[in-house]
């Protein structure tokens, strides 16, 4: 697992999105993972500039989100659909066919997680999956206690969760407490992981996944497993880790070939 601290938040989107942008110069039909919330936004507005600027093609990028709520229509504009829409297919030119989000309404949920699953298998696989954290350790939407080798699956929110997502709905009551979300083990099978964290509200998780027991308690912590996990942090979502200084030292003295 990489960490990477820097400065700031704005550091942070700079960094992350030239790790994806140089993801897909160097495989135009990548295939990304899109996480919503806020920390991925710096990358996908980074990434649109990019785009607009012509500096990067994405007419054969293709894309998995990870997760969606249950029961709020596509078109509702809190749906993951409606946000990866807005935030990502939109902005960055993506072929709207190329970009799938899971079925929070389907009549048959088990069948579409499935569905979803062999979808991403066709595909050949995530890249790169872009991935945020939750104030409780949540990866996706795999809360604390998730099966560490789970698949695409309904899952019940915790209350914390709904709580830190009711910034997003008219009232607190609004927040589904059901979604459905990519599984730790369909977010291990991707080829890279890339993590941001910013803020001090993500500093006991990033402390737990990073440094604490691999424990299905904090599901962040599954990404020790990863043979390719990069976080990329800010110095509050970084003040807990007792490692810091091994951190900032290996980051320092990376060779230019690795570096991205
Ligand atoms: C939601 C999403 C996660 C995201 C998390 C943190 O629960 N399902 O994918 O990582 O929120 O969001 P934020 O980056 O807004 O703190």
């Amino acid at each position: 697992m990489e960490v990477i601290i820097l400065a700031s938040a704005a550091e942070v989107g700079q960094l992350a999105t030239r790790k994806v942008a140089r993801t897909i110069q160097h495989k135009p039909t990548a295939v990304l993972g899109l996480a919503t919330g806020s920390s991925p936004q710096a990358i996908y507005a980074g990434l649109a500039a990019q785009v607009r600027d012509g500096a990067l093609v994405t007419s054969d990028v293709r894309a998995f989100a990870l997760d969606e709520y249950v029961g709020l229509p596509a078109e509702h504009p809190q749906s993951y659909a409606s946000v990866i829409r807005r935030e990502v297919t939109e902005p960055l030119g993506l072929n709207p066919a190329h970009v799938f989000v899971p079925d929070g309404c389907a009549n048959d949920l088990e069948g579409a997680c499935q569905q979803y699953e062999a979808a991403i298998d066709a595909a050949g696989g995530v890249d790169l999956q872009i991935l945020g954290i939750g104030a409780n350790g949540h990866i996706g939407f795999n809360e604390p206690t998730s099966s560490l080798s789970s698949r695409t699956r309904l899952k019940t929110l915790a209350l914390q969760t709904r709580a830190d997502n009711a910034r997003f709905f008219d009232h607190p009551d609004d927040v589904p407490t059901h979604c459905v979300t990519q599984g730790l083990g369909t977010i291990m099978d991707a080829s890279e992981v890339l993590l941001l964290a910013q803020g001090t509200a993500k500093a006991a998780a990033i402390a737990s996944a990073v440094e604490g027991p691999v424990s299905a308690r904090c599901p962040g912590s599954v990404l020790q497993f990863h043979r390719r996990a990069t976080l990329i942090l800010d110095e509050a979502a970084a003040e807990q880790l007792t490692l810091r200084d091994y951190y900032r030292h290996t980051y320092a003295n990376k060779p230019d070939w690795q570096r991205f």
